[in-house]
């Protein structure tokens, strides 16, 4: 298995990372940590691991995850990648809204860098896309936010092929977040397309948490999955997690947790080979 993936062509990180919506104020991700100190070692833990490539957004906290990152992590040493996101806002656990104009999202962007304390944020996505703007004018402010110097790559997160295809007539397309797991493929023709056009495609909800509950049904075995795991010694949530990255080479899954041993079993999925037999008994054969 191909373990590392060259970002938007001149950024090479693992292909199994770590998303930290997680360490926020539950429930809804919101507000901050309530255990700041647990997850300060938790981050610091991911990166003697090997973890270079570290999820975050605007939206988390709203703010208080990055600044928790950062507390954890800055000045990152030179090779740890922080994704952020902004285009989402959030005023209450469960008060999340899209904010997709240029302003907000220069406010967003600036607000990042501030809090990450980064002069320039390797990966930048739009979180997702605003019904109430245009996507091409959301794109284009991201776009002129490179031109300034402010974001190296940028990505898309929750998109449609189409707003993929219509986004890279504006600027070169480094990354899609979109939801995707073993049992939830609806986004199969995104992992293809992006993989010929050497898009790096982070599937969130790699064990297919729901984004505000906790638990993750891949963790739990299933038909199918409990074999496979018992056969590698393993567990079905490293399964999981090892079948994304044998489904494309482009994909860097990206698990949310907040226990150490989670991590280091999340983590320890990056070694599991999984032969054809193996994916024949998922029900998951790759094409
Ligand atoms: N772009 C978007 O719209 C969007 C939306 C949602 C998420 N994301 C990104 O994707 C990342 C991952 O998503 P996610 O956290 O929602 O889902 P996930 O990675 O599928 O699952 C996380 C959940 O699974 C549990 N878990 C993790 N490892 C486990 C293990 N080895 N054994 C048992 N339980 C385990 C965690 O609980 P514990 O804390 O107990 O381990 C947590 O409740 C986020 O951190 C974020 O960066 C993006």
């Amino acid at each position: 298995m191909k373990t590392f993936f060259n970002l938007g062509g001149d950024l090479s990180v693992h292909r199994l990372g770590l998303g930290a919506m997680r360490l926020c104020g539950q429930p809804g991700n919101f507000g901050r940590y309530s255990d700041w100190e647990g997850g300060i070692k938790l981050l610091r833990h991911a990166v003697s691991l090997g973890v270079d490539l570290i999820d975050t957004a605007h939206a988390y906290g709203p703010g208080t995850n990055e600044e928790l990152i950062a507390e954890a992590l800055a000045p990152y040493g030179g090779t740890l990648v922080i994704t952020t996101k902004g285009g989402v806002d959030k005023t209450a656990p469960d008060k999340v809204f899209p904010d997709g104009k240029p302003e907000s999202l220069r406010r967003f962007c600036e607000a990042s860098l501030r809090r990450l304390k980064l002069e320039r944020i390797d990966l930048y996505q739009l979180h997702r896309p605003d019904p109430e703007v245009h996507f091409a004018e959301s794109v284009g402010a991201l776009a002129q936010l490179q031109r300034e110097g402010k974001i190296r790559h940028v990505g898309l997160s929750n998109v449609t092929l189409e707003q993929i295809i219509q986004a890279e007539l504006i600027l070169p397309i480094a990354s899609v977040q979109n939801r995707y797991n073993l049992m939830e493929r609806q986004d199969d023709p995104v992992v293809d397309y992006c993989r010929e056009q050497g898009i790096a495609y982070l599937p969130w909800g790699p064990l297919a948490a729901k984004p505000f509950e906790p638990g993750a049904p891949l963790t739990q075995a299933h038909e199918g999955l409990s074999t496979v795991a018992k056969r590698h010694g393993a567990t079905p949530g490293q399964v999981a997690l090892a079948w994304l990255l044998r489904r494309s080479p482009n994909i860097l899954p990206i698990p949310g947790t907040t226990s150490i041993a989670h991590l280091e079993e999340n983590m320890a999925a990056g070694k599991l080979e999984l032969s054809t037999a193996d994916l024949r008994e998922l029900g998951a054969p790759i094409h």
